[in-house]
This record gives structure tokens, C-alpha cells and sequence, in this order.
């Protein structure tokens, strides 16, 4: 069961902004929104704004408080008789005529993507109560409606038109129910998760290349994208609501998916958004002080993370370089380290790496095997998510020659990504993109670099002020160049926001380094390749993964990736 937590506006909002697309159509709901269906390899733009769903990207609705795709369904479904889950969720029934012989096919908890024969998930939120969306879900088509008492009393169900399931935890058992609909999707196929606070992202993307690198059919789950068995969506949230995730989970059971790779956050599990998923692994990364607006304090944001060692993961799996790592060990628990002399169970030694910015190292594992391993990626803490994943895939029964192979492969978007077209300078595209991040990253750059750092760096606008004189102090401490320039501006005057930037990092006086404006982010990309010499490390940071840039309320496209790209080749090809 979740705990108990203050819930956020945007997470009960029925209207909020939405990125998902259909790509299955059911074949007893013909009038299916339109099919937009990827191959990985051939890739849309898809983005996911860190400040929140759809601030940003590449395909951003016209009308971004509606929905313009529904999450995707399985299309195959048993239905399932209401008076099952009533007794399985022990809830209450409100009906004026009984009918035994009522049954669900689907739930959601927006009353705007009701399909007929759906369970409407009426639930509490901090402005409105889903209750007070009944009326549309009902002539939608839904079937029945599952609230607490109080939705219960709302107007839009008081005339008794569809069968009431009243429960004192509608959220909370959502998550079971969602997964009796679909099937208990998760039990057909092995569901690997990751929690923490930094690397669920980079580990999940290890954990999938490694699945890929043994033939198995892989799916994944997460801030990017969701794959499912080589098709690519966007994501809305990192982990989506219970009702879409079960839902998903059922898709990819239908393609053929035997693992599914899948980052786990602290909200989802609080708001038991993956109540009702067995989890084959589940694993820990780390955690730091992030979230706390949502967490009163770190205990309660550890309880949220520790949730996933509840017993719902038949293997956990966790890093113990942190004391809260340290708190979750069972004797069961399968530990990971890469602090010397400690006696975990997977390890590394030798860290190596490449002015081109690859780390090597060697990989140690339980029985005396041990296997040198490559990382496509910088930054010694990838090595910590490199062996973390290690231990989930062997975990799963992949052979060490396959995890090795997985490791050298991986591409994970955004994150300490590396472009290299033969330059002799390392160029990292990194998410970092709050005061803590960008140190972190920075200083795993630099504990490798041969020459110096030049960072690319903005702040986004219509958020979080505090953080612009400390990300800009925090980067020219770091850096021997520090270009300063735009982020997602939004509905703020960009100069300002290089301003408070620019004050932090004057702040820091002669512990700093030099110290430039470019405003157009590409200009500014293309000045720090220009100033590269041989050996020099270029970090473009805090856009990560995203392919737009938003200016006063239009989604530019924009990759940091390919603008990186753009500029080395033309550095390479001896143009101006
Ligand atoms: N194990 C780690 N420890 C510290 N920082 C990390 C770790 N893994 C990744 N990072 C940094 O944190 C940022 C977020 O990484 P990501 O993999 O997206 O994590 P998450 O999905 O948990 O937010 C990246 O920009 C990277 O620089
Ligand atoms: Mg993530």
C-alpha cells in the first residue's frame, strides 16, 4: 500500500497536458484515435520537458490542455465481471439494479479518454474530484465508476446511472485493479525497475541493451520514450498512472516483450502507480536531496524509494555506496559497489578511460567471474549505474559476454552522451539541468579530462529563479570557459535569465573561468567547438534528450545532439 501523501495538483488534474500516442487499435472500438507507429533507429522527435509534461518538445499539441492522443490499449481483452474486482478490491457496490453479468474492458482515470465498457477511475485530487467528470465519462461509455465516499456523494453519481465501486483508497488499489483488467500483465513478462534519485535513466538504457544483446524481446519504460519490442512513443511521465501502465505492460505482452526495462520514481511509487506490478528486479541507485517539494524530508522521500523493497521485487538489487543504500540490504539483497574495499557482490576496479570521453573498467561478479567492460559514456558514476545494471541482467539470466557486449552499445539519449566524429576532443550532450547535477556531472568530466572544460549552459524560464546564480556559479568553478546562453526561455525575457546566471558566476570571481554570452544556443554550441584543442572536454548541458527549444510559447526544434553534431563536422570538414 502507497503512503500516505499530499497529492499534487498536476498529478490529479484531469486536464493536464498530455504526449502519449495510440498505436494499437481494438478491434470492438472502431473509432480509435489515429495510429502513429515508430521504428527505433528511425526516430521522431519525441520530448518530454524536464520541468514537466509538455512544456517542451518537438510535437507539442496545438491545444496542450487537451489530450490529442490516448495512452495505448491491448486488443485483446477478457472482460472482467464486475462483481470480481468489487470482491477482489474489497470495495463497496452502489448499484439500483443489480446486473451479474456486468463487465469492464478497459479503465482510465480521465474521464476525456473513456472508451465504452470502461471502469472510470474517479479519484480525489487537490482542486477537483474526478467525481465531478462522471457525467462525461458515463456518456463516453463507462461502465462503472470507482471512487471514495466522498465522489461518491457528488452530484454526477448520486442518480445511481452506472454501478458505484466505493473503496477508502481509490489510488491505492487502482494499480490492483488496473492489472485484474489487463490481464496481471506483469506476471507474463519480467518488469526490471529502477529507483533513485540520478540514473534510473542511463541504468534502464543499460539494463535494455544488455536484454537486447541476449535476443530477448525487450521493452522499456521511461522519462525518454517507451520502447516496446524496437517501437518507440512518447512518455508524459517518467513512470506513467497505474490504468496506462497496466495497459502497457498488456501491449507488450501482445508484441511479444519478455523484459521490460523500467525507471520506477518516487512519485509513482508514493502515488502507487505501479501497485499491482511484480517486479522480477528491482533496484536501487542512490538518493539526494531532489524532490523535496513533493517529500517533506528525506525519510519520507527514502520511505517512497524503499517502497519498491516491499516485497512487490522478487529480486532487489542495490547500489550500497550511500547509508540509505545501506538501509535497504536483506540478507537476500544482491549489493553493488564501486567505492574500493567494500564487499559487495558486483564491484569494479581499474577505471580507465579516453580523451574521447569512453570509460573501461573491470567488472567483478559473484562466483570469481570477472570481464573487462567499455562504456560509451563518461563519468565515473556511470560506471555505478554500468554494474548496478550488471547485476539486474545476470539477475534475469544473462550471461556475462552478453552484458559486456550490452555496456559497449548502449545509447542513452541526453544523458553524459558522447558525439564523436573522429575529433580529437571529448563532446558531452548532459541533462544536468539543477545546481547539484551540473556540479556532479561537471566534476565526473573533469576528474578524466586531460585539457580544459568548456560548458554550454541556460536556464529555463517560468521556473525555479533560485537556482540560475547557482548553476552559473557552480559551472564556471568548474569550467575553464563557461558559455552562458539559452535554455527553454518560455514566457521570460531570456536576457534576464543570463543575467541571474551571469551574477552567480561572477560571484565566484577568480575561482572560476572565463566567461561568455552567446544567447543563440547554436552560436553559443558552435563557439565552444571552435575554442576546443586537443584533449578539451565540451559539455553542453541541461536540454539532455529534448528536440525543441520553447521561446514565448513556440516549440522551436532544437537538439543539442545534433547541433553538437552539426558543428564538429563543420570543424571537421574545415568550415568556418
Ligand atoms: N549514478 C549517478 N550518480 C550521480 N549522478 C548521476 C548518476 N547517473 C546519472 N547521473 C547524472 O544525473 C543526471 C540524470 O541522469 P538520469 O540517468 O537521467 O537519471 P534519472 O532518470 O534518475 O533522473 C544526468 O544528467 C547525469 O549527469
Ligand atoms: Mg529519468
Amino acid at each position: 500500500m502507497s503512503a500516505v501523501l499530499p497529492i499534487p495538483t498536476q498529478y490529479t488534474n484531469h486536464r493536464f497536458r498530455f504526449l502519449y500516442h495510440a498505436r494499437s487499435l481494438s478491434f470492438h472500438r472502431p473509432y480509435r484515435l489515429p495510429v502513429r507507429v515508430w521504428r527505433v533507429g528511425n526516430l521522431p522527435p519525441v520530448s518530454v520537458n524536464k520541468d514537466g509534461p509538455a512544456a517542451s518538445g518537438g510535437q507539442v499539441p496545438d491545444s496542450p490542455a487537451k489530450p490529442t492522443h490516448a495512452p495505448v490499449r491491448p486488443r485483446r481483452i477478457e472482460p472482467v465481471p464486475l462483481t470480481t474486482l468489487v470482491a477482489r478490491a474489497d470495495a463497496r457496490l452502489i448499484a439500483d439494479v443489480h446486473h451479474p453479468e456486468l463487465a469492464v474492458t478497459g479503465v482510465t482515470l480521465r474521464a476525456q479518454q473513456v472508451l465504452p465498457g470502461d471502469l472510470f477511475a474517479a479519484l480525489p485530487g487537490a482542486r477537483s474530484h474526478g467525481a465531478d467528470f462522471a457525467a462525461e465519462a458515463i456518456s463516453s461509455g463507462a461502465t462503472a465508476v470507482l471512487t471514495d465516499e466522498e465522489g461518491a456523494q457528488r452530484p454526477g453519481l448520486r442518480d445511481g446511472r452506472v454501478p458505484v465501486l466505493v473503496h477508502a483508497e481509490p489510488r491505492g488499489v487502482l494499480g490492483s485493479v488496473a492489472a485484474w483488467i489487463y490481464g496481471e500483465p506483469s506476471l507474463e513478462l519480467a518488469v526490471l525497475g529502477v529507483t533513485g534519485t540520478a540514473g534510473k535513466t542511463t541504468t534502464s538504457y543499460l539494463v535494455e541493451s544488455g536484454l537486447r544483446a541476449a535476443g530477448r524481446t525487450t521493452g522499456l519504460i521511461g522519462t525518454v520514450e517507451t520502447r516496446i519490442a524496437g517501437e518507440r512513443l512518447a512518455s508524459a511521465f517518467t513512470t506513467p498512472e497505474a490504468p496506462d501502465l497496466q495497459a502497457l505492460f498488456a501491449v507488450m505482452v501482445e508484441q511479444g516483450v519478455t523484459h521490460a526495462s523500467m525507471e520506477v520514481s518516487s512519485h509513482a511509487l508514493a502515488l502507487g502507480r505501479v501497485n499491482g506490478t511484480r517486479f522480477a528486479v528491482g533496484a536501487f541507485t542512490n538518493l539526494s536531496q531532489d524532490h523535496l517539494d513533493f517529500h517533506r524530508d528525506m525519510e519520507e522521500y527514502f520511505a517512497a524509494k524503499s517502497l519498491l523493497f516491499d516485497g512487490r521485487s522478487t529480486t532487489e538489487v542495490v547500489v550500497v555506496d550511500s547509508a540509505w543504500g545501506q538501509a535497504l540490504v536483506t540478507p537476500q539483497t544482491i549489493t553493488v559497489s564501486t567505492e574500493p574495499g567494500t564487499d559487495a557482490v558486483w564491484t569494479a576496479s581499474d577505471l580507465d578511460s579516453t580523451p574521447t570521453g569512453e570509460m573501461s573498467f573491470t567488472l567483478h561478479g559473484p562466483g570469481g567471474r570477472t570481464a573487462r567492460a567499455t562504456l560509451p559514456m563518461p563519468g565515473e558514476f556511470n560506471v555505478a549505474n554500468a554494474v548496478l545494471a550488471a547485476a539486474m541482467l545476470d539477475a534475469t539470466g544473462v550471461e556475462l559476454a552478453e552484458i559486456v557486449t550490452g555496456l559497449a552499445t548502449v545509447e542513452v539519449p541526453g544523458r553524459m552522451e558522447r558525439v564523436y566524429l573522429g575529433q580529437d576532443f571529448a563532446a558531452v550532450v548532459d541533462y544536468a539541468h539543477k545546481p547539484a547535477a551540473v556540479t556532479q556531472a561537471l566534476d565526473a568530466l573533469r576528474a578524466r579530462a586531460e585539457g580544459r572544460v568548456i560548458t554550454v549552459l541556460g536556464c529555463g524560464g517560468d521556473r525555479d529563479t533560485g537556482k540560475r546564480p547557482l548553476m552559473g556559479e557552480a559551472a564556471v568553478r568548474r569550467s575553464e570557459v563557461l558559455i552562458v546562453t539559452d535554455d527553454n526561455p518560455r514566457s521570460e525575457d531570456p536576457a534576464l535569465i543570463r543575467a541571474a546566471m551571469l551574477s552567480g558566476a561572477r560571484s565566484a570571481g577568480t575561482a572560476g573561468g572565463q566567461v561568455l554570452e552567446i544567447a543563440d544556443r547554436r552560436a553559443a554550441i558552435g563557439k565552444a567547438v571552435e575554442l576546443a584543442k586537443p584533449g578539451d572536454v565540451v559539455l553542453i548541458a541541461g536540454k539532455g534528450h529534448e528536440t525543441g527549444q520553447e521561446v514565448a510559447g513556440v516549440v522551436h526544434p532544437f537538439s543539442d545532439r545534433d547541433e553538437l553534431q552539426a558543428a564538429i563536422r563543420d570543424r571537421l570538414e574545415g568550415h568556418p
